[in-house]
């Protein structure tokens, strides 16, 4: 490894905290959303805002460093490419939810990672007082949770959709799969496809109007349940698993694929869409971070494709492939499929 002679990564490392708020606070502003198609100058911006043209100033300064904004001679700021895409409220891959939910959830959590070190346990909330994070008592949950999971979902889902021959598929299981980002993509590429969406009952009310905003209330079933006591709904040609396992500690990963298995019938797939570890544990970044934030909110970890493996061999299910994502959120998906009973 080429040990770095200078400081300068250390220092971007520490302001990795400011650009992710610069980021933060310029989606609660509706920042990218104001300048869709448009351009603002900092004066312009400030009175709009209610703010002094300093403070406006330096926020746009920052956006545009970090590749947000574009700043033309005339000092007027406009989208990049990347913020008119993902950034402005009403775009179909709208990424802002995701920004806020983590402003809102996991910032705040982040300073107790020592403490979540120390003790091997989720310190977002109590497990004296709470079986798990998923709660309808927790209103920064309910209020911004599964919009942040449909917002981090649906890009990884159309390129799951596309990424996978899914020609034959009649029928997809969603477990956990409130937000409904997959259910959404999934349908919208496959005219045919029915999805059930197995979830908490509130969590599936919480979901409901959105499946019915996106005219799929006829093709996509809500189905609330536990998926640690309830059977899983049969029948369903694949069983989808996003973001789920990395949530909950080996025993209770390993029960959550028990009932999927007994779920499929033979024939059946399982996907697992998640973002994996690498088999060495040397990376890559995103799945290391996101696996660090699971020891805030969870007893988890990101596992590693031949951890699934394993496990899904031991339930009569054999991996197929693992595809990558690219760009996507979620960066990788691993297909097995059950080969006995
Ligand atoms: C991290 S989110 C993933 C959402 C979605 N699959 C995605 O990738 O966007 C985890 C989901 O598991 C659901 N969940 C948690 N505990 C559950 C349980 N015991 N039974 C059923 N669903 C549960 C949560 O409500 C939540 O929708």
């Amino acid at each position: 490894m080429n040990v770095p002679n200078v400081p300068l990564p250390l220092l971007d490392l520490t302001f990795g905290v400011a650009a992710f708020k610069a980021l933060a606070v310029a989606t609660e502003l509706g920042v990218f959303t104001e300048l869709s198609g448009t351009s603002a100058t900092v004066a312009v911006f400030a009175e709009r805002h209610g703010i002094e043209e300093r403070p406006a100033e330096l926020l746009l300064t920052a956006c545009t460093a970090l590749g947000l904004l574009l700043r033309d001679d005339a000092g007027a700021y406009r989208n990049t490419d990347l913020s008119e895409e993902f950034l402005v409220r009403g775009r179909p891959y709208y990424f802002g939810g995701w920004v806020t939910l983590f402003d809102q959830r996991d910032y705040p959590a982040l300073s107790g990672l020592a403490e979540a070190l120390r003790g091997n346990r989720p310190v977002s909330w109590d497990p004296q007082r709470q079986e798990s994070m998923f709660v309808p008592a927790d209103p920064v949950m309910v209020e911004h949770f599964w919009e942040g999971m449909h917002a981090l979902s649906a890009f990884t889902a159309s390129r799951l959709s596309e990424r996978l021959d899914l020609g034959e598929v009649r029928s997809v299981l969603d477990v956990g799969g409130g937000g409904g980002a997959f259910a959404v993509e999934l349908c919208r590429c496959l005219p045919e496809l029915r999805v059930t969406i197995f979830d908490l009952p509130f969590v599936c009310e919480l979901t409901r109007p959105r499946i019915t905003a996106a005219g799929l209330a006829d093709r996509v079933d809500l189905v609330g349940g536990d998926f640690f006591t309830d059977p899983l709904p049969e029948g369903h040609d694949i069983v989808l698993l996003s973001n789920i396992l990395h949530d909950w500690g080996e025993a209770d990963a390993q029960r959550i694929l028990t009932g999927c298995a007994k779920a499929l019938p033979r024939g059946g797939a399982l996907i697992i869409c998640e973002s994996f570890v690498d088999d060495d544990k040397r990376g890559p970044l995103s799945a290391a971070l996101i696996s660090l934030t699971m020891l805030l909110d969870t007893w988890g970890r990101n596992y590693t494709v031949p951890e699934y493996t394993a496990w899904l061999a031991e339930r009569g299910l054999e991996t197929e492939r693992v595809v990558c994502l690219e760009g996507a959120p979620t960066a990788r998906a691993l297909i097995a499929r059950k080969t006995r009973t």
